[in-house]
């Protein structure tokens, strides 16, 4: 497993910034990433933030291009107050410099980007979305929902709103 950065150097690496990008990663960009970009978003919007933050998400795989959320994230985010509009692309070479930091939502989805990033400092801004969350919560991934029920799409919600709003706290000024 890579050194990766903790929030502390993270915070300061990054949080002097004018303008924060990041990007959300899972496979199929319409379930777990469009969540986390519209959690982070709402963090933002929240607190004012919101022009200094680019949050966007992708997926590594290419099933589903173009489409709008899985409808049941979308339920689920809904009744928190979160309407996902994202539209459904696939990671591209370009994000790696578009973006400061790549955020994979589990194991498999981090292994995908590193083969995608061309130099180590592309490589450098992959941070899975487990260093932000709470180690009390005791997740080291965010499950892929998928497949599962109603409590699967309401895990992976309770997972971001506590990873995101600690990764804002990381970079807000
Ligand atoms: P996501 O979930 O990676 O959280 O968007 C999935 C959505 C679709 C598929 C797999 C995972 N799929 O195989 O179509």
């Amino acid at each position: 497993m890579p050194n990766y950065p903790t929030l502390d150097q993270l915070h300061d690496t990054l949080s002097h910034k004018d303008k924060i990008r990041i990007l959300f990663v899972c496979l199929g960009n319409i379930c777990r990433s469009p969540a986390a970009e519209g959690v982070l978003e709402a963090i933002v919007n929240e607190a004012g933030e919101a022009g200094r933050w680019e949050i966007d998400s992708a997926g590594t795989g290419n099933y589903h291009i173009g489409q709008l959320p899985d409808k049941r994230m979308r339920v689920h985010a809904s009744r928190r107050g979160i309407e996902l509009t994202h539209h459904c692309r696939q990671v591209r070479a370009t994000d790696f410099d578009d973006f400061d930091l790549i955020i994979p939502m589990d194991g498999s989805n981090e292994q995908n980007l590193r083969r995608l990033a061309a130099t180590e400092q592309q490589e450098s801004k992959i941070i899975p979305m487990a260093q932000f969350i709470d180690m009390a919560l005791r997740y080291d991934y965010v499950p892929d929902p998928y497949y599962e029920g109603a409590e699967g799409f309401e895990l992976v919600l309770d997972l971001l709103q506590n990873g995101c709003a600690r990764l804002f706290d990381t970079l807000r000024r």
